[in-house]
């Protein structure tokens, strides 16, 4: 049967929809939606992908696992992949997993409970027991040099302790920021007019991948370490506790909760009482880990490709807590869409103190029936954003009432327009207040404008000096100082930020200009494809498909939004000021040299003449494709320096493994 266009469309929507929230969270630790959210258009995805497998494609979210490395650090390739865990998400399944193991293993079970830590996995690397290297986890496969970060978190021991230290150790742990420093960093943050963290994990990311390690250091970050992974020397260990205490003596913080036990009875008793006391630990944590202690039990065990056997992770369920709504309002976003939302008592739910949550759209409200005045259930799984679960009906007040969504727009008074055959409202009002100030605020968080929050730009706009984001490129210290709280100093730092994003990256730029659907992934695709804003502003809807990753409804988006012509006033201030327009200078090689058509090529490990990228752009100039994972159709492996185990899986399969100067002469001749 063939594809229906709907369901070719839709799923086209649903990759850039998946791909550019995977990127909020996992790119950019900004979350704009909650899990379930994300899972539900993810698994909507999945089921059409399932039902329709022609339009699978390699470069689908649904084919990669967790998220994409952020492009800022250099590339690390895990030499023991760092795996996932499997979940349960209820004590009966802990303990049905519990029984399969013993089941499955001969000699009695012994099992090691610990904390789960709501942070990021991040790997350690000691050579004569000096740390020489930090990696974040990834995709599992490749992660991101942090070392220098690292290397600012206090409790990461720098050099090992003891005599046996062995010559080559990997020690992996999870990066977490206590509440306390949480707490206090957002309230700096609120302080500074900067972006609030969502959560204590987001906050870590964060500040993990920040550029200026004087930052990370700032930022009171902590460690738990859980289990070594390359070793070479040092003592042979046989159970998994006293692995644990190895750790600690060279030096390596370990969590002190850990426990171990003999009977599954308590390792139930232990994870019920971290669900209970949960919140009294200083850090959050959102379940417990389960693991086999005996090491020669987990090596009978074995593990999947994703995740080992021996282990699995009990997820807390969502905490959910009752409190009053006090009123049902609408806001207006940057794109002029209308989303009510609910102001309640504050209650702390799920780590944090809640007031306000979501309450998406119309038709949520009126399926949720939630009413002004109403006592409801509010939900906050261990991530980020709470939800309004429903109203507990039987202590509604008699006369409460239906809530009807407004007829006007909140912020400017012009009516809202519900979208034919959706659930959106908008208002259509371009010069709608609240929409200017979203589209400044949001372009000022892209071009990584520090200094330029909410509050600022609301200043700004209250004191008639921006009118849009272009606007951006005229203030003066003159312009700012004679403002409320701003002194001649913040007021001059404010201008050079601005000065200094001028030379932002086109991709940021074209997130930055607030395109419906356009993500960084997207916004990625663009500019390497077109190369320079003025091409992509003129691109005919061919032209915006033909780019690899850009659908019907994204090419769409991008001409209507080049079609308006308030945004073409924007776009030529920024030209005036001087804003960089241009993408990755790519080398473009003529038609009759395309000597690598048709070939698809692996790279692992550092090269010595080209970067990462830069290897990249040279195949694809001659018209090869370069892909993340080595299959049966990989043309050639090119492998460099500490190549990963996608050297192995070349070996494996048969496929032919260049080096650096095989690759040279490939891109030259076209040969091998
Ligand atoms: S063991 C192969 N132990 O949970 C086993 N992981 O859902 C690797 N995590 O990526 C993990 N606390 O980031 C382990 N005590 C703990 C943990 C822990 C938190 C994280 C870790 C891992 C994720 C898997």
């Amino acid at each position: 049967m063939p594809v229906p266009p709907e369901i070719e469309a839709r799923v086209g929507e649903l990759r850039e929809q998946v791909a550019y929230h995977r990127d909020r969270y996992f790119v950019e630790d900004a979350p704009e939606i909650s899990d379930a959210e994300f899972d539900e258009l993810y698994r909507e995805l999945e089921q059409l992908e399932a039902e329709f497998p022609e339009l699978v494609t390699p470069d689908s979210p649904t084919q990669q696992v967790g998220g994409a490395a952020a492009s800022t650090f250099a590339p690390v390739e895990h030499v023991i992949p760092m795996l996932s865990l499997d979940n349960a998400f209820t004590l009966e399944d802990l303990l049905a997993w519990g029984k399969r193991i013993e089941r499955q293993v001969s000699d009695p079970v012994a099992f090691v409970c610990e904390p789960k830590m709501d942070g990021l996995a991040i790997s350690l690397l000691y050579e004569q027991g000096q740390l020489v290297r930090a990696a974040t986890r990834g995709n599992g496969f490749t992660g991101e040099d942090v070392t220098a970060n690292v290397r600012t978190i206090k409790s990461v021991p720098r050099k090992l302790k003891g005599e046996a230290v062995p010559e080559r150790l990997e020690v992996r742990g999870e990066v977490f920021m206590p509440l306390a420093a949480f707490e206090g960093l957002n309230r700096r943050q609120g302080e500074a007019g900067a972006r609030l963290f969502a959560n204590p994990r987001n906050a870590a990311a964060g500040s993990l991948r920040q550029k200026d390690p004087s930052i990370t250091a700032s930022r009171a970050l902590d460690i738990f370490c859980y289990q070594p992974g390359v070793k070479e020397g040092g003592p042979r260990l046989r159970t998994h506790w006293e692995t644990l205490d190895w750790l600690r003596d060279l030096g390596f913080p370990v969590n002190p909760r850990i426990e171990r036990f003999e009977w599954l009875d308590d390792v139930y008793a232990f994870s019920e009482s971290m669900l209970e006391h949960r919140h009294d630990l200083g850090y959050e944590v959102d379940g417990v880990v389960v693991k086999v202690d005996d090491l020669g039990q987990r090596e009978e065990l074995g593990a999947t490709s994703k995740a080992p056997r021996w282990a699995i992770a009990y997820k807390f369920p969502p905490e959910e807590k009752t409190t009053k709504l006090l009123k049902i309002m609408v806001s207006i976003g940057r794109t002029g869409r209308a989303t009510p939302f609910a102001q309640m008592e504050p209650v702390f739910v799920g780590g944090s103190t809640v007031q306000m949550a979501s309450l998406h759209n119309q038709d949520e409200v009126a399926r949720r029936d939630v009413r002004e005045g109403d006592t409801v259930i509010v939900r906050k799984a261990g991530d980020v954003i709470p939800e309004v679960v429903g109203p507990v009906v039987a202590k509604r007040k008699k006369n409460a009432r239906r809530w009807k969504f407004p007829k006007q727009c909140p912020a400017c008074g012009q009516p809202l327009v519900r979208v034919e055959g959706e659930a959106a409202t908008n208002c259509v009002n371009v010069d709608c207040p609240n929409q200017r100030w979203g589209r400044i605020v949001h372009f000022a968080a892209a071009m990584e404008i520090d200094g330029l929050g909410e509050e600022r730009v609301r200043q700004f706009i209250e004191a008639g000096l921006l009118a849009d984001a272009g606007d951006l490129y005229s203030l003066t210290v003159e312009k700012l100082v004679p403002l409320e709280r701003i002194g001649e100093r913040s007021a001059q730092l404010l201008v050079d930020n601005v000065e200094k994003s001028k030379a932002q990256s086109l991709v940021r730029l074209l997130v930055a200009l607030g395109i419906n659907n356009v993500g960084p992934a997207a916004a990625q695709d663009l500019a390497r494809e077109l190369g320079h804003l003025d091409r992509i502003a003129s691109a005919s809807q061919e032209e915006l498909v033909a780019v690899d990753g850009v659908g019907p409804i994204l090419a769409q988006s991008v001409q209507e939004f080049f079609a308006r012509p308030r945004n073409l006033e924007v776009i030529e201030k920024l030209r005036k000021a001087g804003v960089n327009f241009e993408g990755p200078v790519r080398a473009t090689v003529p038609e009759e040299e395309q000597t690598l058509a048709g070939l698809t090529v692996v790279l692992t490990g550092g090269l010595e003449r080209f970067s990462r990228d830069e290897a990249q752009a040279e195949i694809e100039a001659r018209g090869g494709k370069v892909t993340s994972s080595v299959s049966k159709k990989t043309s050639y492996v090119v492998a460099g320096e500490n190549p990963g185990t996608k050297l192995a899986k070349a070996e494996q399969l048969g496929v032919t493994v260049l080096d650096e100067d095989a690759l040279v002469k490939l891109l030259e001749t076209g040969q091998v």
